[in-house]
């Protein structure tokens, strides 16, 4: 019940272009946001995120990288949510860990399941590697209630 409540929370953070959307029951702490632009992710103040602390553009960078989408943005002018640009962005592959969570892969990729199925994944993909993931292979931020190192 408390889970379901969590879930259903949307907060928003405007500044003269942008919207930042920020829906806390689907985040997985992966924390590329504050570890990466502390200015605006900060989890130490409230409200945790500030759209006056970085470029419109700097924000929109980090606000991608995000695997859940638990953070995304609209643009005030047009009031509709922002996915990336599924086939056309991200030509390039990274991999990289997240301190003490999951592997993160940025890039459009397909991702064959135990099933042989092939789903298509873009943008930003978390894989557990905390191995405590009801959701394999991806992450479901169960690494912080493990307090997964690595
Ligand atoms: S690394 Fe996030 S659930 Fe395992």
């Amino acid at each position: 019940m408390e889970e379901d409540k969590r879930r259903e929370i949307v907060k928003e953070y405007s500044n003269k272009d942008i919207t930042i959307v920020w829906k806390p029951g689907i985040c997985i702490h992966a924390t590329f946001c504050w570890r990466e632009l502390l200015e605006v992710f900060d989890p130490e103040k409230r409200p945790w995120v500030n759209p006056a602390g970085a470029s419109t553009e700097r924000m929109i960078m980090q606000i991608d990288r995000c695997p859940s989408k638990a953070l995304t943005y609209y643009y005030n002018s047009k009031k509709e949510t922002v996915m990336e640009e599924e086939s056309t962005k991200k030509e390039e592959i990274l991999v990289e860990m997240a301190p003490d969570g999951p592997l993160m892969v940025t890039g459009n990729i397909p991702v064959k399941g135990k099933d042989g199925k092939i789903e298509l994944k873009y943008g930003t993909t978390a894989f557990c590697r905390c191995g405590g993931t009801k959701n394999p292979p991806y992450c479901d931020g169960t690494h912080i209630v493990n307090h997964f190192k690595g």
